[in-house]
């Protein structure tokens, strides 16, 4: 048994960010960092196109930024939210920048290079070329270890929650003041199991991308925080809400993850085109390859069904080539090692899921529905995205939560004490699988059940499919788990069917097409907005 002031799952911008404020002001409280590989790796090192904030008070202006943030949200985003986290976001960003983080500035070297993203109305990216997350959790990581209070450790496999469950209550969903006394978590190394108890826990897990056979998202993004959240009985919002990115570069050799082309590129000029070199996006709206990403996906994937073709291509080739490589180096390098040269060719792109817009439902201060927990970043539902994350708004948000979460954490931790009481991981009656083809192919199996049936077009025949196939899965399982000694690989496979059956679920309760959500039995927009709570 371990115990701790402070246990944050993840070390993504979400989890390192909060973990530096506690740290900083706080130097007597133990703060304590599961991740599940390496520190470094997180969506968050993944990121490019940058962080959106309000930078130039003369061109642009926060009710710019409010307004494109709610029209990419279709409906849905709580609107106070929004205010807060585009208002409060600009200092979280000088904050990071104070803390040794660089972005790319104008030849004066005084400005910012202020890049341009779908559905924003003015350029306001700030970025490092097309590695910002890479930046970021480089800063981040620099940060955390100058700080003793901070122990990080890393192949550490958070399992589940523990609740009053754990003392033997019964708890439902409509347990009211459920608590979170810490999380129990797999040394990868040793195959330990260990208690880990603290006075608050913080999810910080990230996404869910690798639900689907082609994503953007590392490995690691299995959406165990949302899952454990949900065995654990708590609130969960809008998992309908699945972001496909319109260019991911198809590569017919298969990879996981896909490769990301930043759409900061077509904010560069990049065009998007067939095979024969046709614009095809002012078919599907004015505001064409800048339209959001909903928008984009959906026109390549029709596009895709109505030719058959295997992809879709952005022409670059009209683009400066000094420019575009100093902009976009990584994915200039890229291109090339697959034998594309973005200044000769087109480049070949699809669209892969790429970000969860759903998740645990949180409040203004990141206070989850179950008592003395918290989550913050990717895994969380607050209300800013709604049914479509405008681009370059989640960096953001996970910074603004990370500030407003510490404040709430400062002011209640002392309230708290560690429950003892908590009873050790009990692995009696279970065994090593003797089949690892067991899980892994039931992993394959969920990401094609997820990618035919749950994707960018659904509808009631698909969805159905979809829980039945997603019901024998679940069932074969929790027959494994039952009875097998505690892997990564079990766990991910259990939580991963669990983020599927939350979308499908989800999916069949939305009885309309909105934001990312779009059903060909239900192809309109009905005029009362719901929100789908799991
Ligand atoms: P992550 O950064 O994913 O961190 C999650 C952490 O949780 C990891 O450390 C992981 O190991 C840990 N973890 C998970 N499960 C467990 C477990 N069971 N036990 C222990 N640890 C666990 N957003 C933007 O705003 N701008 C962009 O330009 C942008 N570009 C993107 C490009 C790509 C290719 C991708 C994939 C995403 C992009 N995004 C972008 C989205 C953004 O990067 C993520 O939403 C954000 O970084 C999530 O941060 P996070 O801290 O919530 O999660
Ligand atoms: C991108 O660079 O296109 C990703 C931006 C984002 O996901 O916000």
């Amino acid at each position: 048994m371990e115990q701790t002031d402070v246990l944050i799952i993840g070390s993504g911008i979400a989890g390192l960010t909060l973990a530096i404020k506690l740290a900083e002001q706080r130097s007597d409280l133990n703060i304590t960092i599961l991740t599940k590989t390496e520190k470094g790796e997180t969506n968050t090192r993944y990121a490019q196109g940058g962080v959106a904030a309000v930078w130039d008070l003369e061109s642009d202006s926060y009710k710019k930024h409010i307004e494109d943030t709610l029209d990419a949200g279709d409906g849905i985003c709580e609107k106070n939210i929004v205010e807060i986290v585009v208002k409060e976001g600009p200092a979280r960003v000088r904050e990071v920048i104070d803390w040794g983080a660089r972005f790319d500035k104008v030849k004066n070297d005084i400005e910012y290079d202020l890049g341009m993203e779908g559905g924003h109305s003015e350029n306001r990216i700030l970025h490092y070329k097309d590695l910002t997350g890479w930046e970021l959790q480089r800063t981040l990581m620099e940060q955390i270890a100058k700080a003793p209070n901070v122990k990080l450790l890393e192949h550490h496999f958070a399992i589940d929650l523990l609740t009053q469950h754990h003392l033997g209550h019964n708890i439902t969903r409509v347990t009211p003041n459920i608590e979170c006394y810490g999380a129990y978590a797999l040394d990868k190394k040793t195959g330990d199991i260990i208690t880990i108890l603290s006075r608050l826990t913080v999810i910080a897990s990230g996404g869910t991308g690798q639900i689907y056979r082609n994503t953007t998202n590392p490995v690691i993004a299995t959406g165990d925080g949302i899952a454990m959240l949900y065995r654990a009985k708590g609130r969960i919002e809008s998992m309908e809400f699945v972001q496909f990115h319109p260019t991911a570069l198809f590569n017919p050799a298969g990879e996981n993850p896909v490769f990301l082309v930043s759409e900061a590129v077509r904010g560069f000029g990049g065009i998007l085109k067939d095979k024969k070199g046709n614009e095809f996006m002012d078919k599907y709206d004015p505001r064409k390859s800048l339209a959001p990403r909903d928008i984009v996906a959906r026109a390549i994937d029709n596009e895709m069904k109505l030719s058959g073709a295997e992809c879709m291509y952005l022409d670059c080739t009209h683009l400066d080539k000094e420019a575009f490589c100093d902009h976009f180096p990584t994915i200039y390098d890229k291109c090339m090692s697959l034998g594309i040269d973005p200044m000769k060719d087109m480049i070949p792109v699809v669209p892969a899921c790429h970000y969860m817009c759903g998740g645990i439902k949180t409040d203004e201060d990141g206070q989850t529905s179950i008592q003395r927990l918290y989550a913050c970043g990717e895994c969380t539902f607050t209300g800013l995205h709604g049914a479509n994350r405008l681009a370059s708004n989640s960096l953001l948000e996970a910074m603004v939560f990370a500030e407003r979460i510490h404040k709430n954490i400062l002011n209640r931790i002392d309230e708290f004490e560690i429950n003892t009481e908590l009873p050790e991981w009990d692995a009696q009656g279970t065994s090593t699988p003797k089949e690892m083809v067991l899980i892994t192919q039931s992993v394959k199996e969920l990401k094609e059940i997820m990618s035919s049936y749950v994707g960018i077009v659904r509808s009631n025949t698909r969805l159905k499919r979809a829980m039945d196939r997603l019901f024998i899965l679940y069932n074969e399982t929790e027959q494994l788990y039952r009875t097998s000694a505690i892997s990564h690989q079990l766990c991910e496979l259990r939580n991963l069917i669990t983020i599927g059956y939350l979308v499908t679920r989800s999916a069949s309760m939305r009885r309309e097409s909105r934001g990312l959500h779009f059903t060909t039995d239900y192809p309109d927009k009905l005029d009362f907005v719901d929100r789908t709570i799991l």
